[in-house]
């Protein structure tokens, strides 16, 4: 994980005009194994002691179960949230001195699940001053296909910072958001475990229902530029933590991933 993974100026390129791009094995054997068992046994081992049926779960629990920051809580998981490899990679699509962590998250679509994740930018969600170059790693931890919920984007999105945000938990139809993408053609990226896509926070990304019988396991890091600034928006990372407006996100929640 110490290793930087080879990147061409092709993909560097193809990032930077699509938003998105997809990397086979950026982990793999024995490694691509342990993190599997990491990320899979804190996801179900905190999925456990959550006793309530789906049913009795909001609409966005019920689209798949996300679990913020497994590297806080932990420490088998934390080493591939570190990962040099991986922030590595980060920092070079996005073409930014530094970056830090904003935050991991498990994302386990369980079986027969009949929920699609929407269309949607992530930015938005951020408490961040800026959104330019904040980009998310999504790892297939499992092969993910079409069937189990693999990840859709639209090309070129990235480039339409002002549209209205999408609440995950009440979709809205992608073209009545954004109009300008009618007939742009969404991008579906199947992946074999150990490979994963990057993408662009503006980026619009989808993920289908999980028609499969197995739990689609996937594990998102989020990275955004070191000098990102807080926004006062609430979110879960930042809640109670006593940030001022313009404060720079920094250690201990955010770390500079030496990269
Ligand atoms: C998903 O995996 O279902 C959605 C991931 C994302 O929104 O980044
Ligand atoms: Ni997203």
């Amino acid at each position: 994980l110490g290793q930087e993974y080879p990147l061409t100026e092709d993909q560097i390129s193809a990032y930077r005009r699509d938003g998105f791009i997809a990397l086979e094995g950026v982990i793999t054997g024995a490694e691509l194994q342990a993190m599997r068992d990491a990320v899979a046994g804190a996801v179900e081992a905190e999925d456990r002691e959550d006793l309530r049926p789906m049913d009795e779960r909001s609409a966005c629990e019920q689209l798949f179960i996300q679990k913020v920051n497994l590297w806080q809580r932990h420490e088998a998981v934390k080493p591939f949230v570190m990962a040099r490899r991986f922030a590595s990679i980060a920092r070079r699509l996005a073409g930014v001195p530094a970056v830090r962590l904003w935050h991991d998250q498990g994302l386990f679509k369980k079986p027969h699940n009949g929920r699609a994740t929407p269309w949607h930018q992530d930015v938005h969600y951020w408490p961040h001053q800026q959104m330019q170059h904040q980009l998310s790693m999504w790892l297939a931890l499992k092969d993910a296909t079409v069937e189990n919920g693999c990840m859709s984007f639209v090309p070129g999105s990235q480039k339409f910072p002002d549209l209205e945000p999408i609440d995950l938990c009440e979709p809205k139809d992608l073209y009545k958001v954004a109009p300008q993408l009618k007939g742009v053609r969404a991008r579906t990226c199947e992946l074999k475990a150990g490979s994963c896509t990057f993408h662009h926070g503006l980026c619009f990304h989808y993920a289908g229902p999980n028609r499969s019988d197995q739990m689609r396991e996937a594990f998102v890091v989020i990275y955004m530029p070191d000098g990102t600034t807080y926004s006062k928006l609430s979110h879960i990372c930042t809640d109670g933590g006593g940030w001022q407006v313009g404060q720079p996100l920094t250690e201990p929640m955010f770390p500079l991933l030496g990269a």
